[in-house]
């Protein structure tokens, strides 16, 4: 018995080198050591033998395993290696062939945003990410939007049912967040993205951006809004800029504005982009109403401050040249590329 096992030893040592890949190999292993192998086979019948023989047989029988495990592991580590060092011969690369890789490039909203906050930032401002999920408290109550007023129509907002959450409708939606949390004097903007049920068109999307802005502090006036929007303006568009205000209702504004900046690539003289008036309407502004002020846990007796909203979509179009919203929505690389 100890022959046949030392011949089997021979046997499968002399093999081994003929195996030329992984499977192979595999499969001679499992004829020798698998369930029903060879050599398994052998040391199943060592039972049967007296326990003399059983000693020295067995011992045998374990040494030729562990020398054939061995040897089956060598050779895989063999082949592996074979099989790398000819990858590597026959798959070389060219590393002088030319080619191309498409870069990609950030989005015009990113840019303009990107160069607001770097221009609020200059103005001693912080920036706060808007959430795009809030409270129907924080949305409209607390900005002074009446239980009763459109805005809060299942037209306009889509409404995350039975859970008093709404996807926000409007970056002022963190007013109230920044008026509590943060001390004053408190100067910030709030970039964000904003969703309405709206139909879309050229000038419209459902989904879109905007910059908020506040400014609270003693003393506050409609001077420093109209300081704070004209320099923005004027970085953006490297050039002065000079804006006009009209009054215009926001539930959340006492007064409140509607501010147009003089068209900058007429300068006012009339132009496409401006429609031929000379001005392009542009945001939502005011001195923030008492009610705000006071929902925000600050006295408005005390504390008085500016607030703004624009949209980003809107200020990039008039910025970049773009006829329709649709594009910024689209992931169309023809129009993403060009910037
Ligand atoms: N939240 C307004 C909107 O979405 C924009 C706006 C107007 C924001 C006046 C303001 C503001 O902070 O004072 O149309």
């Amino acid at each position: 018995m100890i022959q046949q096992i030392q011949n089997l030893q021979i046997q499968v040592l002399a093999e081994l080198p003929n195996l030329t890949n992984e499977e192979a190999l595999i499969a001679y292993r499992n004829d020798i050591l698998g369930k029903a192998g060879e050599l398994t086979t052998i040391l199943k019948w060592l039972k049967d033998l007296t326990p003399e023989e059983r000693g020295t047989v067995g011992k045998a029988a374990n040494e030729t395993r562990d020398i054939i495990t061995e040897a089956f592991e060598a050779e895989r580590k063999r082949i592996k290696k074979d099989l790398i060092a000819k990858r590597l011969e026959t798959e070389q690369e060219d590393v002088t062939v030319p080619f191309a890789r498409e870069r990609g490039s950030l989005h015009p909203i990113t840019l303009v945003q990107r160069e607001v906050e770097d221009t609020f930032i200059r103005m001693g401002f912080d920036i706060y990410d808007a959430m795009e999920m809030t409270t129907e408290y924080l949305n409209f109550d607390a900005v002074n939007v009446p239980k009763t007023h459109p805005a809060r129509d299942m037209q306009d907002t889509f409404w995350l049912e039975g859970s008093g959450h709404v996807l926000a409708t409007q970056t002022s939606c963190m007013q109230n967040l920044i008026m509590r949390n943060k001390s004053t004097p408190i100067r910030a903007i709030i970039p964000g993205r904003v969703f309405r049920n709206e139909d879309v068109d050229a000038t419209h999307d459902n989904t879109f951006y905007q910059v908020e802005g506040i400014v609270i502090d003693k003393w506050i006036g409609i001077g420093h809004l109209k300081f704070t929007i004209t320099t923005m303006l004027s970085d953006i568009f490297w050039k002065e800029v000079t804006i006009r205000m009209r009054p215009g209702y926001f539930p959340f504004v006492e007064p409140g504005v509607e501010v147009d900046f003089s068209c900058p690539f007429c300068d006012g003289v009339g132009c496409k982009i401006c429609k031929h008036s000379g001005w392009i309407e542009f945001m939502g502004a005011g001195l923030i109403h008492p009610n705000v002020i006071r929902e925000g846990w600050l006295d408005p007796e005390v504390y008085s401050g500016f607030a703004f909203g624009f949209g980003l979509n809107r200020l990039v179009m008039i910025r970049y040249g773009i006829p329709d919203m649709r594009y910024f929505m689209s992931p169309d690389v023809r129009f993403l590329k060009q910037f």
